[in-house]
C-alpha cells in the first residue's frame, strides 16, 4: 500500500549512511510500488553541489548498495526525478531560506533525517524551529549513538524536547526493523504455544549472541571511543533482550510496547565484574596485513577498548526470577550469525533408563543469515535398539518455509523509513528507554575505568576468549555454537 505524499530531508544527505542505506532503500520502496509519485526527497549537505550532481550521486549509491532489486527496477529515472538538493550550513545561515522555501505548502508529512552526527543534532533541531519548520505535522529521525552515557543521552533528549514533542522524535534503532526481529513479537504474542512456557519456571537460561566477522575498519575512531558495550549491548543487544523477556503488550500500539520494553530494561540487576567478559582481537599471525588487530586497526598500541563482550544478567522480576540470560557480541568472530536461544529446563522427571539419554528442548530464533526458527525436540531414535533418545530439529528457514517471498525481505532501513512516513512509532526507541538503558549500562562502563580493566585478547575468526566460555561453564551450560 503506498504511503501518503511526504517531503523528507536528509541532513548529512551526502554522507556515508545517507549512501549506504537510505537512498537505495528509499529507491527499493520506490520500486516496490510503496512510494507515491508526489513524494520528494531532498538532500541536504555542506557541499556545495547542483541537483543534478547530487541524482548522479544518488545514482552512483543505487548501483553501490542497492542490491539486486535496484538493478532490476527500470524506475531509476523516474526516482531520481523526486530527488533534490540544498547546500547547507547547520550552524550557519547558508540555505536555510532556500529549505524553507523548498517546504512551503501543507498538508503533507514533513521528514527531518538528522544523518549527522549528534554534535549537530541540537543545532538542526533550533534552525527547523527559527524557520518555521518545526511545526505540529514536522517528523525528526535521529540515529545512534544516542549518547555515549545516561548524562548526554538526558541532554540530547532534553535538546530535542525544547523544539519536538515526543511524538515527533523518532529514534532509530535498526535491529527493530529486522523482519526477524519482528517476528520475535509474532511468534510469542501470535502463538499459544510458548507464552504458557516463557518464564522462569520452564526455560532454563535464554542466550543472545550477535556476533560479527566484520573488524572495526574504517569507523576506528568512533569504534575506539565507543566499544561494544555502547556500540552493540546498550542498544541492539538490549532492544532483543527486552522483545524477548518482555510481558505481552495489551495492543500492538508504540507505547504499549514501549512500555513494556522499559520495565524490562528497569528489572534489570546490575551486573558484578564477575559476570562479564571483556576481548580485544588481535591479528592472527601471517594474517596481520589482511585482517589487522583491533590496535593496529584503531591506530592505539595501548587502546582498552572491548571489541567483544559476553555478559550474564538476571530480569528481578516475577517472570524471570532465577533464569539468567547471558548476551554476547564482537567484531571479527569465527562466522556472521545473529541468533536468540531458549534453553528450556529439564523434564522433572524422565521414564526412561538412564542411557536413554536426557535432552533438553531448545528454541532458536535466527536473526541473520538464513533466518528461521528452530525447536529442537527429544523423539525415540529409529530402529530396533530399544528406547534411545535424540534431539531433532523441526526447522523453519524463512526461505524454504515461505519461498521467494520469504527470501526478499524489506531491509531494516527501509522499513522503518516507511514506518516514520506513516507515523507509526512501534519500532523506535522512545527518550525514556535510551536513558534507562544508560543508567543500566553506566556503572559497568564506570567499574571498568575505575579498575583500569584491560580486555582479554582472543584472535581474529575465534569465538572471543577462553573466559567468555568459563562464564557458562562455570553455570554448568555452554554457548550455542557460532555458526553462519
Ligand atoms: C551498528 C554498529 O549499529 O550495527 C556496527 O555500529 C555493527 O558496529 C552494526 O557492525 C551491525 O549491524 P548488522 O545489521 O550488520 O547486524
Amino acid at each position: 500500500i503506498p504511503v501518503d505524499p511526504f517531503d523528507l530531508v536528509i541532513f548529512g544527505g551526502t554522507g556515508d549512511l545517507a549512501r549506504r542505506k537510505i537512498l537505495p532503500g528509499l529507491f527499493r520502496r520506490f520500486c516496490a510500488g510503496q512510494m507515491p509519485d508526489a513524494a520528494r526527497i531532498i538532500g541536504a549537505a555542506r557541499s556545495d553541489m547542483d541537483t543534478d550532481a547530487y541524482r548522479q550521486m544518488v545514482s552512483d549509491a543505487i548501483d553501490e548498495f542497492g542490491g539486486d532489486l535496484a538493478k532490476e527496477c527500470d524506475a531509476r529515472d523516474a526516482f531520481l526525478k523526486l530527488i533534490g538538493y540544498i547546500a547547507i550550513d547547520a550552524r550557519g545561515e547558508t540555505g536555510w531560506a532556500d529549505l524553507q522555501e523548498a517546504m512551503k505548502g501543507k498538508g503533507r508529512v514533513e521528514a527531518y533525517y538528522f544523518s549527522v552526527s549528534p554534535a549537530l543534532f541540537g543545532d538542526l533541531a533550533e534552525r527547523l524551529q527559527q524557520w518555521g519548520m518545526a511545526d505540529e505535522d514536522a517528523r525528526i529521525v535521529v540515529e545512534k549513538p544516542f549518547g555515549r552515557d545516561l548524562e548526554t543521552a538526558r541532554d540530547l533528549n532534553a535538546t530535542l524536547a525544547a523544539y519536538f514533542d515526543e511524538h515527533q522524535i523518532y529514534r532509530i534503532d535498526h535491529y527493530l526493523g529486522k523482519e526477524t526481529v519482528q517476528n520475535l513479537m509474532a511468534v510469542r504474542f501470535g502463538n499459544m504455544l510458548f507464552e504458557p512456557l516463557w518464564n522462569s519456571q520452564y526455560v532454563d537460561h535464554i542466550q543472545i549472541t550477535v556476533a560479527e566477522t566484520v573488524g572495526v575498519g574504517g569507523r576506528g575512531e568512533y569504534y575506539d571511543k565507543s566499544g561494544a558495550m555502547r556500540d552493540m549491548v546498550q542498544n541492539h543487544l538490549m532492544q532483543l533482550l527486552c522483545l524477548i523477556a518482555m510481558e505481552p503488550p495489551a495492543r500492538f500500539d508504540p507505547d504499549a510496547v514501549r512500555d513494556e520494553k522499559l520495565k524490562v530494561i528497569r528489572a534489570l540487576d546490575p551486573v558484578e565484574s564477575y559476570e562479564i567478559v571483556r576481548g580485544q582481537y588481535q591479528a592472527v599471525p601471517m594474517e596481520e596485513s589482511e585482517h589487522p588487530g583491533y590496535r593496529t586497526a584503531v591506530g592505539d598500541a595501548k587502546s582498552r577498548t572491548e571489541s567483544f563482550l559476553a555478559l550474564k544478567t538476571h530480569i528481578s522480576n516475577w517472570r524471570w526470577a532465577g533464569t539468567p540470560f547471558y548476551l554476547r557480541t564482537g567484531k571479527r568472530m569465527s562466522a556472521r550469525s545473529s541468533e536468540i536461544t531458549v534453553v528450556f529446563k529439564d523434564t522433572p522427571h524422565s521414564i526412561f533408563a538412564e542411557d536413554a539419554g536426557r535432552h533438553r528442548n531448545v528454541l532458536s530464533i535466527r536473526l541473520q543469515p538464513n533466518e528461521g526458527i528452530t525447536l529442537g525436540v527429544t523423539i525415540k531414535e529409529p530402529g530396533p535398539g530399544g528406547m534411545r533418545l535424540i534431539d531433532v530439529p523441526l526447522d523453519m528457514t524463512f526461505a524454504d518455509a515461505l519461498g521467494e517471498d520469504g527470501a526478499d525481505h524489506v531491509d531494516a532501513y527501509e522499513r522503518l523509513i516507511m514506518d516514520v512516513i506513516r507515523g507509526n512509532q512501534t519500532l523506535f526507541m522512545r527518550g525514556d528507554e535510551v536513558e534507562a538503558a544508560w543508567a543500566w549500562t553506566d556503572p559497568i562502563i564506570e567499574g571498568w575505568e575505575l579498575r583500569h580493566d584491560v580486555p582479554k585478547p582472543y584472535d581474529s575468526g575465534s569465538d572471543g576468549p577462553t573466559d567468555a566460555f568459563e562464564l557458562m561453564r562455570r553455570d554448568g551450560r555452554d554457548w550455542r555454537e557460532v555458526s553462519p
